[in-house]
């Protein structure tokens, strides 16, 4: 992954289109400098301004930065009478972009956008588009933390809207907290990822592995664990964005997986195990995102056990499927995952070693709000020679950081993928 900022090198774009939605709030002056950096890439930006942008930056600063006409109403700037053409610009933009990004997103915008409002020009286009959308929200930190607020967030994560989260620190309104507009590098990044113009895993076959397994007892009960598959399903995603072919051997989950991706369903670990090396040969980074179960039982039954009285199973052990991998890695590259109560880097650190991995994922699972079935995850990457803090994000932010540190690994190898 390219470093972008100041002076770094540069992904050029030919031909993509970007709108650029800017909504009302002390930060909608940071968007000029946006648009300056979205061009540097070559992107073509459209950008669409709430009323409420309007009192803050004149759209004409927008026009002549972006050399295209700046939306600014559902009807068209000043018309009397609404027509047929203005009428449906929300639906020919919506058709034409590669992206939207909204920078920044008030609360408003957000509300609007997680219940589908379409009241005015960008909500209309939000709703009206297939493109990729990233938001990156500004607003007080009240604001912000507003239960309604966290609720809408998530509803846009849970729909694959890329939230870029807001930085803390001092505020417009005087206040200390989360809430500041991320530094527009981070935006740009996060646009081109959501573009899939950033292609630095191209030629790479990942496998990656995601959700839970289930152990069965008997034909209708199971032991299984509390994994969703989402941190999995976002790698998938990204890395598929970035040129990967991707193979995905899900366990049991109630995610859609990218329809780009080869698509392995399994219950068991054992299944998880067959299914892996049954493609290993294909591949040139493995990803075991997967929460694997550790036992599984040796005296299931085959009909349904009735209750009575209390009931022994006899567990033994399943294959550790990321072992065997590695005792068979050739040139691949191989990262594990490490779900930690206590002793978290100590752990990790010993299974970054006994596995024989380039890097592991280490995910602190006694923390509330982050990891286990949530929209968010908050990670230590380590290699034989960093400890990457990520501090919490989207599950599809951390996915990318984690492909960032493979496409290093890749680089300081010197090897080609194949
Ligand atoms: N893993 C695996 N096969 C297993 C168990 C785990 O491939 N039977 C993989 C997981 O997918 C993960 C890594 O090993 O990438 C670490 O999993 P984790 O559950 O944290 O650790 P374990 O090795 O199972 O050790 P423990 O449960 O004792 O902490």
């Amino acid at each position: 992954m390219p470093d972008l900022g100041r002076g770094q090198s540069r992904i050029t774009i030919v031909s993509m289109k970007v709108a650029l939605g800017v909504s009302g709030g002390i930060a909608a002056y940071k968007a000029a400098e946006l648009v300056r950096l979205l061009q540097d890439h070559g992107v073509r930006v459209q950008v669409i301004m709430t009323r409420a942008a309007q009192e803050f930056v004149r759209p004409l600063t927008f026009a002549a930065l972006s050399g295209e006409k700046v939306i600014t109403d559902l009807f068209g700037e000043g018309a009397q009478e609404p027509n047929i053409e203005s009428a449906v610009e929300h639906i020919a933009v919506a058709q034409t972009i590669d992206a939207l990004v909204v920078a920044p997103a008030t609360a408003d915008i957000i509300a609007k956008f997680a219940n589908g409002l379409a009241g005015d020009f960008l909500s209309t286009l939000f709703v009206a588009t297939t493109a990729p959308v990233v938001v990156a929200p500004a607003m007080n930190v009240n604001m912000w933390e507003n239960t309604a607020t966290q609720e809408n967030i998530q509803k846009l994560r849970a729909r694959g809207v890329h939230v870029v989260e807001p930085d803390s620190g001092y505020l417009a309104c005087g206040m200390v907290g989360a809430g500041r507009l991320a530094a527009n590098e981070t935006i740009v990044k996060a646009v081109l990822e959501a573009l899939g113009a950033v292609q630095d895993l191209t030629g790479e076959t990942v496998l990656i592995t995601a959700g839970p397994t289930r152990e069965p007892i008997d034909p209708v009960r199971y032991i299984g664990n509390r994994s969703s598959g989402k941190m999995g399903f976002a790698l998938a995603e990204a890395a598929l964005r970035r040129g990967a072919k991707v193979v995905l051997v899900s366990g049991p989950t109630a995610l859609k997986p990218p329809s780009a991706a080869e698509v392995i369903q399994v219950q068991t670990a054992r299944e998880m195990r067959d299914a892996v090396f049954a493609n290993l040969e294909r591949a040139t980074v493995v990803i075991k995102a997967a929460a694997v179960a550790d036992f599984t039982v040796k005296n299931c039954s085959d009909t349904k056990i009735k209750r009575s009285g209390a009931l022994q199973l006899e567990l033994e052990p399943t294959p550790d499927i990321l072992k065997e991998v590695a005792a068979h890695k050739g040139h691949r590259i191989v990262v594990g995952f490490a779900a930690e109560t206590h002793d978290t880097l100590e752990n990790a650190r010993k299974k970054l070693q006994s596995k024989s991995l380039d890097a592991i994922v280490l995910n602190d699972v006694s923390q509330p709000g982050i990891g286990f079935d949530s929209e968010r995850n908050a990670v230590t990457i380590l290699t034989a020679t960093e400890s990457i803090e990520v501090p919490e994000m989207s599950k599809w932010e951390v996915a990318h950081r984690v492909l960032d540190v493979i496409v290093k690994s890749r680089a300081q190898r010197g090897v080609s993928a194949r």
